[in-house]
């Protein structure tokens, strides 16, 4: 059984992303970044990928072609705040939902690297601020 499965299939992933995006419309800095002024398409776009990427349909490459996120991602800034800023409406979008464990935890996982790996802006903020490490 996929992960997309285990934790409740289409329904699971809709609340998921529509969480995610009431943040989104929140956070004027981040919401700045989506080009459209109506969040649906987005929302849904969002949501196909994921549930693909957890072995849910593919939907998303039907109609996308193959995902390539980071070239997907490079016409918007994406600097560490702003990663953080992604990150902390997931995070909570998914405290919404109550979900198992361990999926929850390999979803955060995947996650925090994703949304490392889309950093392509620098915000002049070093990336060692904040651990404690020396600069
Ligand atoms: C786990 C991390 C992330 C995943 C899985 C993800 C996934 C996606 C996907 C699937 C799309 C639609 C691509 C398409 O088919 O055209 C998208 C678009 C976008 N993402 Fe991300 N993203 C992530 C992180 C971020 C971060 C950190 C930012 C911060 C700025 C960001 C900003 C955007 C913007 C502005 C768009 C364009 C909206 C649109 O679809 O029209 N993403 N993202």
């Amino acid at each position: 059984m996929s992960l997309y499965d285990e934790i409740g299939g289409e329904e699971t992933f809709e609340r998921l992303v529509q969480a995610f995006y009431e943040g989104v419309a929140a956070d004027a800095e981040l919401r700045a970044l989506y080009p459209e002024a109506d969040l649906g398409p987005a929302e849904r776009r969002l949501r196909m990928f994921l549930i693909q990427y957890f072995g849910g349909p593919s939907t998303y490459s039907q109609e996308r072609g193959h995902p390539r996120l980071r070239m997907r991602h490079a016409p918007y800034p994406v600097t560490l705040d702003m990663r953080d800023r992604w990150m902390r409406h997931m995070l909570a979008a998914m405290d919404t939902l109550d979900l198992p464990e361990p999926q929850a935890e390999q979803m955060r996982d995947y996650f925090l690297r994703a949304a490392h790996m889309l950093v392509n802006s620098d915000d002049g903020i070093p990336p060692t601020a904040g651990h404690g490490l020396p600069s």
